[in-house]
Order: structure tokens, then C-alpha cells, then sequence
């Protein structure tokens, strides 16, 4: 999987195409080690160091265009060797993205451990990326825009900003409420239509939406819950479509009178990191491809992050769309 692909159209400007996808958030420069198993507190590790673009919102665009629908990236860079980085890899991949540079604040960075079996885990620092404000988002972009994604790596009112813009506008916004943060605005959810979060994630929004009463609801909680009761806790966040990613498992899809389970694809994962990202972006995809059909573009985005787990890295490890039309073929000819 090479890191530019001949599907990718080359642009010059970034608003000299008119993005039905446009992700507004974050650029992460990521520092990955791969050890065997995690250090325990106090302990060191010898493991493998490699360093990638990575950043939720950064890798959920080059998995929108890399599975062919081209996406306006909007972020926030340092003026520092990571933010040069960061346009150089855009450039190179074919990666459409406005980086507002930030003179006094580094680019966001982030420390990912990963062991042997492909788990992860993620330290972030976000630098830039919480001064992105609503002053540098270019209103033509949203406005032309079908399909608009924010995730929780940014400042909470530039996220609602791009959600209302976009709402108003006709556009199917989709929020990736990714990492869960203590401070999370509920008063986003008024603007989004599509909610994906994974397991974590849910739990931690269920614990903090007061209408819920679940103050202590636990990650396995939520994987033990059966598929009306995990319908019935979604619609309690009164957006049209909650979409619950599942890792190995699958997704679970919540529309306002259906649910669907979709199962997982059989993969060799070797490190999954972004995963969830991959989703997102071949989600936003497939909501262009499959004119906005909502399990049709779930279907997809399994797909995207199947693929994603098998390689690794972040940015660097979203699949082609070539790729996904073969992975789609082969299991459907099993
Ligand atoms: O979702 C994975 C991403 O989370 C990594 O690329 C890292 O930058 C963090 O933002």
C-alpha cells in the first residue's frame, strides 16, 4: 500500500475543487513504538520506533479520499518541522488540505505504544490544533460540502461552528465524539446527524448524559449489552443515526425505528491504530458513493477499517479504493 495512489487526483489549491467530503480537525504528527507488551508503570521496554501522519481528523480525510472520494482537509499546524511535514505528506499523497499555521504553538503530537497483538495506546498532545477557531474555516467549503465530519481533537466551539454552518446548509454531519473528553458539549449532538463513537466512548457519553442515569456505566458493560437495549440507550442522545463501532466485532447501526448489527470482516490485525478512523472516513465515502444511504456506507467503512488494521500506521495505512473493491469481491465470491 504505497503512501500516494493513482486514484488521487492531484490539486492545486485546496478550494479549487468543490469537496463533497470536508473534515474539519486535527493533524497529529505520531511517534508509534511497537513493543511486545506494554511497560507496566516504572518499567522500560525495547520495541521498534516509527514516526507517520496521524491525527484523527487528518487520517479520517486520507481515508475518504483514498477510498475514493476526494476530502478537503481543515487543520491546524505549528510553524515547525511537523507542520512542514504535515503539507509535504498531503502533498505527496494527493491529500486536499487547508493548514492554517500557527505561529506560537507546535504541531500536535502524540505517542502511540502498540503490542504484539495490534492494540494501542495513545498519548496526545494537541498543540495547534485547540487554536483552529471558527475564523479559520473558509465558509465556501461547508457550504458546498455534502457530507461534513468533526471529531473531539478540537476546540469544542470551532466543532459546533462547522456542525451548524454545515447543517444549515443541507450538508449530513457526522461526529466522531474521538477521545472522549470530560468536557464534551452535549449541545453538539443538536447539530449532528450521524454519532460514531466506539465502545469507550459510548460509555463515557452514557455517563455523562444526565437524562441517562447510567453514572457508572462501564466499557464492558456496553459489550455485554444486548442489541435492543443498546438501541434503546442510543436513541436517548436524540440524533437521527448512532453508529457504535465495535472493534473486532463489528458495527452497530441506530436508526430512529431500526437497528442492524454489522459483523466484523476476518483480518490479521497488526496494529489498530486508527481504526476508528478509517471508519469515519470510509463512512463519509460511502455516504457519497451510496447517495447518503446510511447501511450501505456502514457496509463500506467496515470494509476501510478492516483493511486499515492489516497495515501499519495511521495515515499511511488507509486502503485504496482498488484495494477495498478487491477485499469487497473476494468475500463476496467466499
Ligand atoms: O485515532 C488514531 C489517532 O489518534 C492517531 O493518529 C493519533 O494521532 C491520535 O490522534
Amino acid at each position: 500500500m504505497g503512501l500516494a495512489s493513482d486514484l488521487i487526483p492531484r490539486l492545486s489549491h485546496p478550494f479549487s475543487m468543490k469537496a463533497r467530503v470536508v473534515i474539519v480537525g486535527s493533524f497529529i504528527q505520531d511517534l508509534a513504538f511497537y513493543t511486545k507488551s506494554f511497560p507496566q508503570p516504572g518499567e522500560s521496554v525495547i520495541g521498534d520506533f516509527r514516526a507517520g501522519p496521524g491525527g484523527k481528523g487528518f487520517n479520517q480525510a486520507v481515508a475518504a479520499t483514498r477510498a475514493g472520494a476526494p476530502a478537503l482537509f481543515i487543520g491546524a499546524v505549528g510553524h515547525d518541522v511537523f507542520g512542514a511535514g504535515a503539507k509535504k505528506f498531503a502533498h505527496d499523497a494527493g491529500i486536499v488540505a487547508h493548514f492554517v499555521v500557527k505561529k506560537k504553538e507546535p504541531t500536535g503530537t502524540a505517542v502511540v505504544s502498540i503490542n504484539a497483538a495490534g492494540q494501542n495506546q495513545i498519548i496526545v498532545a494537541l498543540g495547534a490544533n485547540l487554536t483552529l477557531h471558527k475564523q479559520d474555516i473558509p465558509a465556501a467549503p461547508l457550504k458546498d460540502a455534502q457530507v461534513v465530519v468533526c471529531q473531539g481533537e478540537s476546540d469544542f466551539r470551532t466543532v459546533a461552528h462547522v456542525l451548524r454552518t454545515a447543517r444549515k446548509t443541507g450538508a449530513t454531519t457526522v461526529l466522531n465524539p474521538a477521545p472522549m473528553r470530560t468536557d464534551f458539549d452535549f449541545d453538539l449532538l443538536r447539530h449532528t446527524e450521524v454519532l460514531v463513537p466506539n465502545e469507550t466512548e459510548f460509555a463515557g457519553l452514557m455517563r455523562a448524559l444526565p437524562r441517562s442515569g447510567l453514572r457508572t456505566l462501564a466499557t464492558e458493560e456496553v459489550r455485554r449489552l444486548p442489541a435492543d437495549q443498546l438501541h434503546h440507550l442510543c436513541r436517548l442522545f436524540n440524533v437521527p443515526i448512532v453508529i457504535v463501532t465495535l472493534g473486532d466485532r463489528g458495527c452497530f447501526v441506530s436508526q430512529p425505528d431500526v437497528y442492524t448489527h454489522i459483523s466484523p470482516h476476518e483480518v490479521d490485525a497488526v496494529d489498530t491504530t486508527g481504526a476508528g478512523d478509517a471508519f469515519v472516513g470510509g463512512f463519509a465515502a460511502g455516504l457519497v458513493k451510496f447517495n447518503r444511504n446510511v447501511l450501505e456506507a456502514a457496509h463500506f467503512a467496515n470494509a476501510v477499517a478492516a483493511l486499515a488494521v492489516t497495515q501499519h500506521g495511521t495515515a499511511a495505512a488507509m486502503p485504496t479504493a482498488r484495494e477495498i473493491s478487491r477485499f469487497l469481491r473476494k468475500r463476496d465470491h467466499k
